[in-house]
């Protein structure tokens, strides 16, 4: 069973379609990857997903339910949370201030104390600065927080942009670690990257977008094999 379904989305800025007729599958507890390069469309994807911006055409379901015109914080209370490109957070705010005002919504709320427990122990760097203002903190860590906070609202489906991007690998190595534990406890993930070895390691299925639209699919072990992806994207 499908968590989150999109069916023929078209969506864009302006008078511009972006991404053009996407369908993407996100089984319950699924780990799922979204890769492209650098202005393919991939965070209009997400963008579209969480709703921030509206779908032209097309269907996003939810649980088999379709919220394609609900709003963005409605979406969130549903269980789709984003760890946005870049990072946003609090910067002169503290670690822990950044993630108990993410856990607003009362379902979240009421788990807030077991989350919090939960993210710690997830990201221990993050219970060593609990104190400490955000803005202080080394990319690899503001990148954990922006994750906790994702996590903080209790969510199903866990959507992240590109994490990977501006990390040193070490760093890398160690958020790709915990996202695999992620999905231990049934949430659902969709990793979008840039990077695409990278990706594919980290996740079971994945869709690869080209210029807003998607040109393959697949188990992620096939597409690793893939002579036409290897070419186009691992460089061999
Ligand atoms: N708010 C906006 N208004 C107008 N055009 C936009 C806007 N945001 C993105 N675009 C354009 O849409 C296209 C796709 O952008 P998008 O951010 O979805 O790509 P991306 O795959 O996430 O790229 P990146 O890897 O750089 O994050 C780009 O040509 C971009 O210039
Ligand atoms: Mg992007």
């Amino acid at each position: 069973m499908s968590v989150l379904s999109v069916a023929g989305i078209t969506a864009g800025y302006g008078r511009m379609d972006i991404i053009r007729d996407i369908d993407i599958d996100i089984p319950s507890g699924g780990r799922v990857a979204l890769v492209g390069s650098n202005g393919a469309g991939k965070s209009t994807i997400v963008k579209t997903i969480n709703g921030l911006i509206p779908a032209r055409r097309g269907t996003i379901s939810w649980d088999g339910r379709e919220i394609g015109r609900t709003k963005a914080s409605e979406r969130t209370r549903e269980g789709i949370a984003t760890v946005p490109e870049g990072r946003l957070l609090f910067p002169e705010c503290t670690v822990v201030e950044n993630l108990v005002a993410a856990s607003t919504f009362k379902r979240a709320k009421a788990l807030r104390e077991r989350t919090l427990e939960y993210v710690f122990d997830l990201f221990p760097r993050l219970s060593e600065r609990a104190g400490q203002r955000a803005g202080t903190l080394s990319g690899g860590e503001q990148q954990m927080v922006t994750i906790g906070r994702a996590l903080m609202t209790c969510p199903r489906l866990l959507i992240l942009d590109e994490p990977s991007i501006g990390l040193a690998p070490r760093v890398v190595e160690e958020i790709f670690s915990v996202l695999g534990r992620l999905t231990e406890t049934g949430l659902s993930l969709l990793l979008v990257e840039q990077n695409i070895q990278l990706s594919l390691r980290s996740v079971d299925y994945a869709y690869v977008l080209q210029r807003g639209e998607l040109v393959k699919q697949g188990p992620s072990g096939a597409l690793m094999d893939d002579p036409q992806v290897r070419a186009a994207y691992l460089g061999t």
